[in-house]
């Protein structure tokens, strides 16, 4: 049982789920502004992204910038998911998955009646945003791993359409990504003391 009562306040997330989701998040934010500075010297598509909101300073300096923070998320991912099949966490919080009843929560959610009381249960769309989430993050490895040495692991770069595909790959996963963030964000923002629960580890119960 995942949530125990101490003076009032229930337990919601263990330690290491805490500590790696901050972890996460710093080098998320690295990968990304460095990873537009290296966008922005080949683009793909017909814009680039605006200098400011680069990191690396030029092209060499951003890719010091993703390779280091490209070692922090996967060894950092690569905890989460063993500790999260081996404790059972990923049992016990993200499953099941069920598209049809993560988009029913979706609906409540925009007719502003699904309701977050209980902070240690995730909803049907919660589930679904958290596994989508962690499976893009691993496309983006696996994608990034493709285009940094794309002749030595030929074979991985062709199951993605070559180079080329991987890049666009690794765009999209991404772009993807972003979104995410931007949801998972404005929900942290309607629901602030899941925020607080994830820094402290608890929550007051509600009921
Ligand atoms: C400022 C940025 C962020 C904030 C404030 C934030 C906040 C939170 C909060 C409050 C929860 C718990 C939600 C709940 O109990 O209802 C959560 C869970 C989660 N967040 Fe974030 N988050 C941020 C960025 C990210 C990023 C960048 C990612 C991944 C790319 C991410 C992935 C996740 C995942 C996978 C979970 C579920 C963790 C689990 O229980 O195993 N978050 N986040």
């Amino acid at each position: 049982m995942d949530a125990t009562v101490e003076s009032g306040r229930v337990k919601i997330h263990p330690l290491p789920v805490r500590i790696v989701h901050w972890i996460n998040l710093l080098a998320v934010l690295a990968m990304l502004f460095s990873g537009w500075r290296i966008y922005n010297a080949a683009p793909v598509f017909d814009f680039k992204f605006p200098a400011e909101l680069t990191l690396g300073g030029w092209l060499g300096g951003a890719l010091l910038w993703h390779f280091a923070a490209m070692w922090l998320l996967f060894v950092n991912g690569l905890f989460y998911l063993a500790w999260g099949v081996l404790s059972g966490h990923f049992k016990r919080k993200l499953l099941p998955l069920s598209a049809g009843a993560a988009l029913g929560d979706v609906l409540l959610a925009l007719k502003g009646k699904l309701g977050h009381d209980d902070l240690s249960v995730y909803n049907a769309a919660q589930r679904g945003a958290y596994a989508g989430a962690i499976a893009i993050l691993i496309a983006l490895v696996v994608s990034g791993i493709a285009i940094w040495k794309p002749v030595q692991l030929h074979e991985l770069a062709a199951l993605m359409g070559g180079y080329e595909g991987a890049r666009l790959l690794h765009f999209f996963a991404m772009a993807a990504l972003l979104l995410f963030i931007a949801v998972h964000i404005a929900m942290v923002a309607l629901v602030p003391r899941t925020f607080l629960a994830m820094l402290t580890g608890r929550a007051r119960r509600t009921s």
